[in-house]
């Protein structure tokens, strides 16, 4: 917690703005389901890449004469639930901030939203550390990323370039101890030069948000529990495997992981389903691809895309398959890539 004074109104520079730019991740650990809706606290500890590809750039200016905040999302005024979600983090912001100013709030999103490739990360990771900028937060990058997953839990994550594990922190420890010790930070994985194979197959906003998804499987399916639990051992394995450079441990940790989670979604009532028939074809690819010696692993998040991981020698051969596989989807590929970052603050 931020014990020095806020800054009196007074003293809010009237043309306060700062820009910041932030890339998704992907979980090779998963985040599936909440202990604390309101605060985001996750069920269980995740592990994700952040990615070298789909920035998110935003910029966030100070309006002291303006009644209402003004959000442009890829240069259109942002409305309904995601103009909503914005409004609602500023309000965090300007309450920590102690300054009710209004601000106008302008994004670039290069990821397809919605989509399951985590545009919510990288958005909540740019705009919190844009916004705690421009209203003078002075935050550290645990602090940034404890702010960020009150936008998304998995922004929590894009704070942080490279790899980097999230703490559902002590969901039993009162509302404040809880949201102080849920945070990520970086892990190790020095050695390790991996690629991430990103196939398209469904550009569109998915049908059942992530919120909606992971509610209904914790309160329904009999095989959440059994996945959260298993999820720990398999963070500690995806640890030690990072830690030996294990490219294939990590793929295969990570491809149980996910379709584990999977797993629960479909057990939920009524089911959540994400994959569609192109996405199974792309897993049945990389199952090929693994047969004939080419060490391939999938993982997949709330959408139908599938996101393909190898070594980075490899990428060509795994992108021309997959790319195959994926007929008329796009595929993209990234390397890990850097933590969010303050392109430049003032007037
Ligand atoms: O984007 P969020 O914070 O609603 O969470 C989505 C969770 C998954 O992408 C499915 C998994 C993860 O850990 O990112």
């Amino acid at each position: 917690m931020r014990t020095e004074q806020p800054t009196p109104l007074a003293d809010v520079r009237e043309t306060a703005a700062a820009t910041a730019v932030a890339h998704p991740n992907i979980a090779l650990i998963k985040y599936w389901g909440k202990s604390d809706e309101k605060l985001f606290l996750p069920r269980t500890d995740s592990l994700s890449m952040t990615l070298s590809v789909f920035p998110t750039a935003t910029r966030v200016r100070l309006a002291p004469d303006a009644e209402q905040d003004t959000v442009v999302f890829n240069g259109l005024p942002a409305t309904g639930e995601a103009e909503r979600r914005i409004v609602a983090f500023l309000d965090l912001v300007r309450e920590r901030a102690g300054r009710p100013v209004r601000a106008v709030v302008d994004t670039e999103n290069t990821v397809p939203t919605g989509a399951g490739l985590a545009s919510s990360a990288s958005g909540f990771a740019a705009l919190a550390v844009a916004a705690s900028a421009a209203y003078g937060l002075g935050l550290d990058a645990r602090g940034l990323s404890r702010l960020a997953r009150r936008g998304s839990g998995s922004a929590s994550r894009s704070i942080f370039g490279g790899f980097a594990v999230w703490h559902a922190g002590t969901p039993d420890a009162g509302p404040e101890e809880a949201d102080a010790r849920s945070y990520a930070e970086p892990v190790d994985a020095a050695g390790l030069d991996p690629a991430l194979v990103v196939a398209v197959v469904n550009a569109g906003p998915k049908e059942v948000s992530s919120r909606t998804a992971m509610r209904r499987t914790m309160d329904t399916s009999p095989l959440y529990e059994p996945w959260a639990e298993s999820s720990k051992a398999d963070l500690a394995d995806m640890r030690a495997a990072l830690k030996r450079a294990d490219l294939e441990a990590v793929g295969e940790i990570a491809e149980r992981n996910a379709l584990g989670m999977h797993a629960t979604m479909l057990a939920a009532r009524p089911a959540v389903r994400y994959m569609s028939p192109a996405s199974l074809t792309v897993i049945d690819s990389v199952l090929q691809l693994r047969r004939d010696g080419v060490p391939a692993y999938v993982t997949m998040d709330a959408g139908p895309n599938v996101k393909v991981l190898c070594r980075r020698v490899d990428t060509d051969r795994v992108a021309s398959v997959v790319r195959e596989a994926a007929a008329g989807g796009s595929v993209h590929v990234a390397v890990p890539g850097p933590g969010a970052r303050l392109l430049d603050e003032g007037v």
